[in-house]
Parts: structure tokens; sequence; C-alpha cells
């Protein structure tokens, strides 16, 4: 079975556009991916109609989907809600597993929830999360391809000068490096782009792929159209073909290949 990846984020319903949402849905369903990758920020505002949009937009994939929450979709001015029950509708209407975990043949996906109701804008992940991102993919052999989903990057954009990224994002990114990750998907800065996490974190050591995704149907668009990551891995290959919307449907904006080498590095092929 192809491994093939449809990494979608920041859909915000309540600011969606509706004709992209459309031609996504149409996309997907036509190419139909072995996963459909969200990266959180589903809704505007965490309002229980906007979640039922995004639901119903969920409902007519066909597949597998795994979601992580956003920063949008805990509750900002309900301050009730957004301490006593912040992922109360997300829950209600997306996923009862915020950290949800895909896994079949040699393709495994782990979610890991970020958004939290404190002011970390940047997110953050608990120790437990890292140590069930060891136990989640500890067991699972080597030609089993590893994936995490979070909402918030672990790397900054390029040329960012104030750089805002997950808090604990580097223990995180210990645990993945040990337990063989290859690719880490995120979303939240609305821009996309890839490269090697190492190119941030000099302490890591293991090259893994990190693709961020832009805003795939919202109208929060930040100096790019909508875009998602239409991603085929074929060991030693892996191809980041990045879908954008062109006013009337999605095409290809840019394709980035790369080979893994030698002692485990990813090298890029194509700018
Ligand atoms: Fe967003
Ligand atoms: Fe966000």
């Amino acid at each position: 079975m192809s491994r093939t990846i449809a990494h979608i984020s920041d859909l915000h319903f309540g600011r969606e556009d509706p004709p992209v949402a459309a031609a996504l849905r149409e996309e997907l369903t036509a190419r139909g991916p072995r996963l459909v990758a969200v990266s959180g920020d589903l809704t505007q505002r965490a309002r229980a109609v906007q979640f039922r949009a995004a639901r119903a937009f969920l409902d007519q994939l066909s597949g597998p989907v795994l979601v992580v929450p956003g920063n949008h979709d805990v509750p900002l001015f309900d301050v009730f809600s957004r301490f006593a029950r912040p992922l109360r509708n997300y829950r209600r209407y997306i996923a009862s597993e915020a950290d949800a975990f895909f896994h079949e043949e040699d393709l495994a996906v782990m979610g890991v929830n970020t958004a939290r109701s404190w002011t970390f804008k940047n997110g953050r992940i608990s120790r437990e999360q890292i140590e069930r991102i060891r136990d989640r993919f500890a067991p699972l052999p080597e030609r089993v391809f590893k994936v995490i989903v979070t909402h918030h990057p672990f790397v900054p954009s390029p040329g960012d000068p104030d750089p805002s990224l997950v808090g604990r994002g580097v223990h995180a990114l210990q645990a993945a490096e040990a337990a063989g990750v290859d690719l880490l998907l995120a979303g939240h800065l609305h821009v996309g782009f890839c490269g090697d996490v190492r190119a941030h974190h000099l302490s890591i050591k293991r090259s893994m792929l990190v693709a961020q995704a832009g805003t795939a149907i919202s109208v929060r668009t930040r100096g790019e159209p909508n875009t998602y990551n239409w991603i085929t891995i074929e060991p030693p290959h892996l191809v980041i073909d990045v879908r954008g919307w062109d006013g009337t449907g999605f095409a290809t904006r840019s394709l980035t290949r790369w080979v893994k080498r030698a002692q485990d590095e990813w090298e890029r092929e194509s700018p």
C-alpha cells in the first residue's frame, strides 16, 4: 500500500473560504491518501457551530483521519470553559483522544496535543506525552516509517527573528530521535516550508524532516495562498508536494524531493 499523507492544517472553520474548502474536500476524496493528518486549529473560536462544520468536513473525507487540536480549538473568551474544560467541544465533535495514534503496517503516525489553557501561545508538551512518544514507537520495527503531528512548530519559519516554538520541544525531539522518528508535521504559522530539524536544533543528532503546512482553507493567509502538503514516502525517497489554491483549484506550487543517504541523513535532491 502506498504511503501517502495529506497534511492539512489551520482550517479555522468560522473563517473558512467555502469554495476552497469544497475544492480541498473534492481533491482529497479523488486522491485517496493513506491518511489525512490535520495539524490543528480546526476552528476560529472553538465554538460548537464551528466544530460541527469541521466535523462535517472530516466526515466527507474517505479513509482514516488523524487530528490534533490547536490553540484556536481552546475557548479564548469563555474563561470558565478555557480552564475547566478546554477541549470539551474538541472531544465532543472531533476526537475523544487528544493524542491520537495511527499504525497500519509500515506507517505509524502519532498526534501530540500542544494546545494549552494558559497563555502558552506557543503550546507545550507534557512529560507524560514525551513518555508516550517513547512507549508508542519503541516496539515498532525499523521498517515502520514514524511521524509525529503537532499544532505548534519545533522550528521557526525561515528568517523569523523571533521564533516562537513549542514548550519542551527539545525534550520531545530527543524522545523522537531515540524512537527513530523521521518526519514532524505541524501548522500554526500559516506559512509552509520544509527542512531538517537539525538546522535549528544543534543538540539533535538524528536527521528528521520537518514539514510545516500553510492554512488549507481559511482566509487568514499570511502572504501566501491556501496550501496543504501531499507527502509521498517511498524509502529512501520522500516527496513533499505543496498544493496551493490558484483561484480555481489546487495545483502544485513546489515539489521538494528528499533522499535518505547513508548514516540516516536526509538530503534535499531539489530545491
Ligand atoms: Fe491557525
Ligand atoms: Fe494556531
